[in-house]
């Protein structure tokens, strides 16, 4: 998954670039690129391995001068990253460089054929081909670069978010997306492109999300154009912007990761917005009210999605199968789609992603899509494709996350499923008035409990200093708190690179017990709930193996205090909607046994914030 930029008006461009890519690199980071065209009508490209700070002390000193041009922060999938490889690329004349977020699967045969009719290329990757095929279409028919582009785009096969720019016309910029998100701004005479609206927010808030199988054509002193790749025009629907600056800085915190974990009294309180009000007994989630009967009838529903987003579901199956009395299903996205499900036309899907763009999880969409179930989708990111490709859905309004390790869109996530499930329960009347009302009134009080754990943040952070040198961890919990073992794990691998592994706290006596020995932290749940005793049992199971016990528990609780080695003790809350509050304290643990370690917290290695490319 990569991150594009363009940028075509009166200022000067590299700047504009150069901060764009900044705010993108969560995208992708193994390398990045710029072309500018000055006003001479010279083109110059400057690209290389590295971060986008690598590429502005290799641009020092070079003419980056000019009022348009494109920009390209990388996330290799084909071709590994390195100076050649990066991008923009080059068309054979080099005249026209092109930038590209995606995978044109059909590339191998579009390349043959170019060789064959004497095109030589310089990089191994798909994107080069492309811009390639454009000239020599716009060659031989005498096109403008738009139509060139259109007429390109038909004979290519797969997922592509670009922009194309001829040194011979420094007065537009071609963009194009299919399968990959892409946002253009619109300011006074002057146009933005951005892979999301981070690049954007600052100079503009009137933004169109282009729509797959889309081409814009921007021009100096014209309106945006947009067409079909049947060619046929398209009026460009302008959308305001709701996102400030501040949401995608850093605000005086380390990491976005930090920040974002802060963040959560009030994504979690901006998630129940105007969908609930306990003194009234009022749930109602507008983006599926037109879809209550199906709700109401189904005899099934199936979470599709991707890693927290699964865990999210895993806590949604819970949350629907003891509110609602639904039988659900957990599937990962990626196995989803390669495996023929059987899916009835009453089956209910409900795909979450927080990015909105992770290619396994919108394959899984079509797919049941085609076999006529109702996609019900809770995405965190406005018009995202995901978002797009659902028949209805509710937002999490987490703002944006930048961290790749996902932590503020998890607990929206769970708060959106929790309130979809009391709205189902609510018309399905499966739960007693008193029961429903008592939900009510602990969510309202969640933000506020959250608040509470994060001020646990300096114990966590001296527990963390404990194990920061662990090679292994194992997190156990039962019940509800079970998919919360498996998010914290996911967390303390995917930025401490330490081996952690997710249990349910009774399967830890079917294998991973021989794993216990002094050298293993046991991250256990056991707050207040019905199965306390039993994992207070699995706690005393580990001790007798020397297994160090770090424990989150409720409280005031003591049974526990006196056998773990740590407890982390949060507020009370319904069993059902411990996992809110019981995250923070892994969310924290991780975060901080990264920072001693010295890994890079926001941007881990070999990961990106959003999965595009299956
Ligand atoms: C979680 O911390 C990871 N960044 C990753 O597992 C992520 O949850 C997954 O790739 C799904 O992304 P999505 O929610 O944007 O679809």
């Amino acid at each position: 998954m990569c991150g594009i930029v363009g940028y075509l008006g009166t200022r000067e461009v590299y700047p504009i670039l150069i901060k764009g890519l900044r705010r993108l690199e969560y995208r992708g980071y193994d390398s990045a690129g710029v072309a500018m065209i000055n006003g001479s009508g010279h083109l110059n490209v400057y690209k290389r391995k590295g971060k986008v700070s690598d590429l502005e002390n290799f641009a020092t000193g070079n003419d980056t001068t000019g009022t348009i041009g494109i920009g390209h922060t990388r996330w290799a999938t084909h071709g590994e990253p390195n100076d050649v490889n990066s991008h923009p690329h080059y068309s054979q004349s080099k005249n026209i460089v092109l930038i590209h977020n995606g995978i044109i699967e059909n590339y191998a045969s579009i390349k043959e054929g170019l060789k064959k009719r004497g095109h030589t290329f310089e990089s191994q990757t798909d994107t080069e081909v492309l811009v390639h095929l454009i000239e020599e279409i716009k060659q031989h028919d005498n096109m403008k670069l738009g139509h060139a582009v259109l007429a390109a785009l038909n004979q290519v096969i797969g997922a592509y978010a670009i922009v194309v720019m001829d040194k011979n016309d420094p007065t537009t910029l071609v963009a194009a997306k299919k399968g990959s998100p892409m946002v253009i701004g619109i300011g006074e005479n002057e146009f933005f492109i951005a892979s999301d609206a981070s690049p954007i927010v600052e100079f503009t808030k009137n933004v169109v999300y282009l729509e797959d199988e889309q081409v814009a054509i921007l021009r100096r002193g014209e309106d945006l154009k947009i067409r079909s790749l049947k060619d046929k025009e398209v009026t460009p629907y302008v959308q305001q912007l709701t996102i400030e600056l501040e949401n995608i800085e850093k605000g005086g915190y380390d990491h976005f990761m930090l920040k974002e974990i802060y963040e959560q009294p009030r994504s979690v309180k901006d998630s129940m917005r105007g969908r609930l009000n306990a003194e009234k007994g009022i749930v109602s989630l507008g983006g599926i009210v037109e879809h209550e009967a199906k709700f109401k009838n189904a005899k099934r529903i199936i979470f599709i999605a991707c890693g927290t987003s699964w865990h999210a579901g895993l806590v949604g199956e819970y949350l629907f199968e003891e509110f609602a009395r639904i039988p659900v299903e957990v599937e990962y996205a990626s196995e989803f789609r390669y495996r023929n499900p059987v899916i009835y036309p009453d089956d209910l899907i409900i795909a979450i992603s927080q990015s909105g763009e992770t290619a396994d999880t919108l394959a899984a969409i079509e797919l049941a899509k085609s076999k006529g179930a109702t996609i019900i989708g809770v995405c965190n990111v406005v018009g995202s494709s995901i978002a797009r490709a659902t028949h209805a859905g509710s937002y999490t309004h987490a703002g944006p996350e930048i961290g790749v390790a996902s932590t503020k869109a998890f607990t929206a996530q769970v708060t959106v499923l929790t309130l979809m499930a009391l709205h189902v329960a609510r018309i399905k009347g499966t739960l007693p008035e008193s029961r429903f009302r008592q939900l009510l009134y602990e969510l309202e009080s969640i933000p506020t409990k959250i608040e509470q754990a994060l001020k646990l943040n300096a114990e966590i952070k001296d527990i963390a200093f404990k194990f920061k040198d662990s090679t292994n961890a194992l997190y156990l919990g039962r019940g509800f708190t079970f998919p919360v073992a498996l998010e914290g794990a996911l967390k303390l691998k995917e930025i401490s690179y330490i081996h952690a592994e997710g249990y349910p706290a009774a399967e830890m006596k079917h294998g991973p017990i021989a794993l216990i020995d002094e050298e293993m932290p046991v991250f256990v749940i056991a707050t207040k709930g019905p199965n306390y005793e039993k994992v207070v049992s699995n706690i005393q199971e580990v001790k007798a193996r020397k297994g160090k016990v770090i424990a989150v528990v409720t409280a005031g609780d003591k049974e526990v205090k006196g056998t773990a080695d740590h407890t982390i003790e949060i507020p009370e809350t319904d069993e059902s909607l411990v996992p809110l509050v019981s995250v923070i304290p892994w969310q924290l643990l991780s975060y901080h046994i990264a920072v001693m370690r010295g890994c890079n917290v926001d941007q881990p290695r070999n990961l990106a914030k959003s999965v595009t490319v299956e």
